[in-house]
């Protein structure tokens, strides 16, 4: 082959556990409905910075270290981020790397959530916990972007790796993760019911 692809990037798609993810769901949803009625800061922010919908990204974000039952989430997917840490090839041997930040999006309908990146963080990523059929996945986008210029589109027939946004579908059970400076939003949630998942950023030093 005289051509050659290099610096990939990659998107870690995996069932939290093998069994129990309804049950352990039913749990997460009931907590993340009494903390949106608790937490009347994150409501007032989010009025602001997440129309239409809930998050406590700005007011509660280490629920992991609050409650027991986001405690067991963390716990759960360490183990992803591990796995997915080695695929990476990065080096954290005799490092402290852990969960930073965890924090809840509850996204009625007609919410959304536009383009960003996870700062101060060096693995990302998000836990669904109630995905109505229909409700939007996470679209990620070529993190070249800002650097394509004069590059001509691709053909309609280029596999979906040449292609310059990728969906994942938002399925309740399923954690994904990504690294943090890779740009990502949810599409507006054209479905009737709430769409629920919990993001998470990681840290090691
Ligand atoms: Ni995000």
């Amino acid at each position: 082959m005289s051509t050659q692809a290099w610096f990939p990037t990659l998107i870690y798609k995996a069932p939290l556990q093998t069994s129990g993810a309804a049950r352990f769901n039913a749990e997460l949803v009931e907590e993340c409905h009494q903390l949106r009625d608790f937490d009347e800061a994150g409501r007032k922010w989010s009025v602001k910075n997440y129309p239409g919908g809930y998050t406590s990204y700005a007011s509660m974000n280490e629920l992991h270290r609050f409650s027991s039952t986001f405690e067991a989430l963390r716990r759960r997917i360490d183990k992803h981020v591990k796995a997915y840490a080695k695929d990476l090839a990065m080096d954290l041997r005799g490092r402290e790397w852990g969960m930073s930040d965890c924090w809840v999006n509850i996204m009625p309908p007609t919410s959304s959530h536009a383009m960003h990146i996870h700062p101060n963080s060096f693995i990302s990523g998000t836990y669904y916990v109630q995905t109505p059929k229909g409700c939007p996945g996470i679209k990620f986008e070529d993190p070249r972007h800002v650097h394509f210029m004069a590059s001509p589109p691709r053909l309609p027939n280029a596999g979906e790796k040449f292609q310059q946004q990728i969906v994942y579908p938002a399925e309740a059970g399923n954690v994904i993760l990504f690294e943090s400076w890779l740009r990502h939003e949810v599409a507006t949630n054209r479905c009737d019911e709430e769409r629920i998942s919990i993001s998470f950023n990681y840290h090691w030093s």
